[in-house]
């Protein structure tokens, strides 16, 4: 099951460190993480038995969003926190009367159940809104909830929504929704009563709070519709999918490359799309983590919207093959020594060896400079001697005589 592991006990690594141009410090403190490329391969093998994540389901899977303020919130994270019991979502959207008018109401949920463990989200799929706009609105109606966005409208179709306004309840230990539809009956289209008559939002706490499954666990919620973008309705491998790949995810996952399993041709794409879906949704992949909105980033790795969403429309559509000729198939990414150009001075690690099991502790490489006087740095770059067997590397610098 793991080829190589008797003959090959040991991999090498010997990282190269460069240093373009050094400002001051004469000591530079190297932190090396290695992991075995076969251990690694394990966990992969482990990883697979994740369930698949169609289909709209009572279980709500992990997926991680940027809010409109640009900060980062994850499902999972969010429901394992101690003093968490249930998520409420909220679903937002710019302009909707019936948005609007429940941020008080909201507010006083927030005030009465958040102490007793319920956290309060709200997430937009609107099409139409903007981040900025987002924001705009959040401020002119006082909203301060994150609002989460779903740019992809990946958690749009996962949770089946429709139209905005409506509360979604989540049990943050079973991940499972618990009442999903109106605050109350008080707004209707066109019509708005002084005082509700009957309220599902507020008894629906209780009784989850109380252990209780909510009398009324669904209701209609009157909203402003949200309009899905309809992915292309043939979207091609040859034509659509594997130029996204080879933008933003073959430079690493080719053989040889740091990625843990090449995407080398159709049918390894395929069997790895479920699971390139969850890292998608998760945001784990592409490791790029620069806000699109700050700025304008040079070899910006990050999936567009539009590329998000033909990748996920495609995996949900089965990963068809369609006509052509596979791109990927014998493809092989430039790979260029030094990404920065030409270094001025570089700097050699000894050779480290990586057991071919296990999980291996920090290693903290101490390496000196060979500058006796203050100089600028520019620029610096690791280029790993085996990039199978390095998993991350923090470099970090120290005056010589500090801690
Ligand atoms: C900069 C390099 C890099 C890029 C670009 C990249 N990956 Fe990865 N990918 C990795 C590494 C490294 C791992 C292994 C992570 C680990 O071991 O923690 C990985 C792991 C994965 C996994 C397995 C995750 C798991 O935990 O089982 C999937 C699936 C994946 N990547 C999909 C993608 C997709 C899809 C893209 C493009 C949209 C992409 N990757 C782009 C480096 C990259």
């Amino acid at each position: 099951m793991l080829p190589g592991r008797m003959e090959r006990p040991y991999a090498e690594n010997n990282l190269l460190h460069v240093v373009g141009r050094q400002f001051g410090d004469p000591v530079v403190f190297v932190v090396v993480y290695l992991t075995s490329m076969l251990f690694r391969r394990f966990f992969f093998l482990l990883a697979l038995g994740v369930a698949p994540l169609h289909a709209t389901t009572d279980t709500i899977p992990n997926f991680a969003m940027l809010d409109h303020e640009g900060r980062f919130h994850e499902f999972d994270y969010l429901c394992k926190t101690p003093k968490t019991k249930g998520i409420l979502i909220f679903v937002q959207g710019n302009g909707c009367p019936l948005v609007q008018k429940r941020i008080p109401e909201l507010k006083r949920v927030r005030e009465d159940y958040g102490k007793r463990g319920i956290e309060v989200v709200f997430l937009n799929a609107n099409l139409q809104d903007t981040r900025e706009e987002i924001r705009e609105e959040a401020k002119a109606y006082e909203m301060d909830f994150p609002i989460l966005i779903d740019d992809a409208q990946v958690m749009a179709r996962k949770l089946g929504l429709t139209r905005t306004a409506e509360a979604i309840l989540i049990d943050a230990k079973t991940q499972k929704i618990v009442y999903r539809g109106s605050i109350d009956d008080r707004l209707h289209y066109q019509k708005e009563k002084p005082e509700a008559s009957e309220y599902y939002l507020v008894p629906a706490l209780d009784a989850f709070l109380e252990g209780e499954a909510p009398a009324k666990p669904q209701t209609e919620a009157p909203g402003c519709k949200i309009t899905l973008e309809n992915p292309q309705a043939e979207l091609s491998y040859a034509e659509h999918i594997a130029p996204i790949l080879k933008r933003r995810c073959v430079t690493c996952h080719t053989k040889g490359g740091i990625g843990p399993f090449p995407m080398s041709s159709y049918k390894k794409v395929k069997g790895w799309s479920e699971m390139m879906e969850e890292v998608i949704v998760t945001r784990q992949m592409p490791p790029w983590h620069a806000d699109p909105h700050i700025g304008k980033f040079a070899e910006d790795q990050g999936l567009t919207t539009d590329e998000k969403s033909t990748l996920l429309a495609w995996i949900d559509a089965g990963a068809p093959r369609g006509d052509g000729e596979d791109p990927l198939a014998g493809y092989k990414p430039k790979s260029v020594e030094w990404r920065l150009g030409t270094p001025d001075l570089v700097i050699d690690l000894p050779i480290q060896k990586v057991p071919a099991e296990g999980v291996l502790p920090y290693r903290y490489v101490r390496l000196e400079t060979p500058f006796d006087e203050d100089v600028w740095l520019r620029g610096m770059e690791v280029n790993p001697g085996n990039e199978n067997v390095l998993h991350h590397v923090v470099v970090t610098g120290k005056r010589k005589g500090s801690k």
